[in-house]
């Protein structure tokens, strides 16, 4: 099904989303939520599929922020509703079982920083701008920002953020924990794509482990999380790639993982 919002394909096992709205900057409105929640559905539907990434089209930006145009004639009720909406997006992001780059070549700004952190971690482009710029329109960030950030940087720095409205270039956002590697505008995409290929050549099972294992962990005490990684870690002998890459490593060969999930 062709998209209005959204670009989506897939490619040698790697599915790419592209932002797509060129004269509103990328920006999130309910017809975007809507065609990525599908989008996610044929995602989730797919084992073939084994990485995700996020980016936009073009090369100044990622995701402009929610539709300031369509949120202005929001009533707090359907605001809030709109709320929800990114926010489980972003839920079914961080609990998809396959890795998810975003790959951020411009402005990641309001919403758009916040879809950014519900991936798995963020390479960005060196023109890449990050910000929560919800302030300035009398707002608060309101798809997870206010809290995936003070966790990824830290109180003092989530709050000076969200307080001031201010952006911060990739760098900044790398030093500060929220970018995982900043490339040269040309490199962005092959850096992220070689990555995938990496990513992609893992077993299934043990990506879906290891990510959840993270995820959930860090909801949790330190002894239930690490007790929960006992379980999922002898639970990787319950897939064919466990056994695989033991075994290819004792018999000195390149294991081949089945991509079976469970
Ligand atoms: N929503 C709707 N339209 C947007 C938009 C947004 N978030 N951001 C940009 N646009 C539109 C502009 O209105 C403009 O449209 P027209 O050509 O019809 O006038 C077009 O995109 C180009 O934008 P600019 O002329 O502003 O482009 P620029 O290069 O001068 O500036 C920018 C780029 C710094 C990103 C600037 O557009 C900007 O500040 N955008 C708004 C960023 C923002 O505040 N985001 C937070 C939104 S609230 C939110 O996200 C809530 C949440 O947490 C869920």
């Amino acid at each position: 099904m062709p998209y209005e919002t959204l670009i989506f394909n897939v490619k040698e096992s790697i599915g790419v989303v592209k932002f797509n709205r060129p004269k509103a900057l990328n920006a999130l409105s309910s017809d975007v939520a809507k065609e990525l929640n599908d989008i996610l559905d044929k995602v989730e539907g797919d084992p073939s599929i084994m990485v995700l990434i996020l980016t936009g089209e073009g090369d100044k930006v990622f995701v402009a922020g929610a539709d300031i145009s369509q949120m202005v004639n929001f009533n707090p009720l359907q605001l809030r509703r709109f709320s929800r909406d990114l926010n489980e997006i972003q839920f079914r992001l961080e609990e998809l079982p396959i890795p998810v780059i975003a790959c951020v070549n411009g402005f990641a700004l309001g919403g758009g920083a916040e879809i950014a952190m519900a991936c798995d971690f963020i390479y960005a482009s060196e023109n890449a701008k990050f910000g929560q710029p919800e302030i300035n329109l009398g707002l608060i960030p309101g798809a997870g920002g206010s809290q995936r950030l003070p966790r990824l940087v830290g109180r003092g720095r989530a709050l000076e953020l969200c307080m001031t409205g201010d952006m911060i270039s990739a760098q900044e956002a790398k030093e500060i924990g929220l970018v995982n590697k900043v490339f040269p505008a040309d490199q962005l995409w092959d850096e992220t794509m070689k990555t995938a290929g990496k990513l992609a050549s893992k077993g299934r099972y043990s990506l879906k482990a290891v990510k959840r294992c993270i995820y959930r962990g860090l909801d949790v005490n330190l002894r239930n999380a690490c007790a929960m990684e006992s379980d999922a870690f002898g639970l990787c002998m319950a897939s064919p790639d466990g056994k695989e890459g033991l075994s290819a490593f004792l018999e000195k060969r390149k294991p081949e993982f089945k991509g079976e999930l469970d």
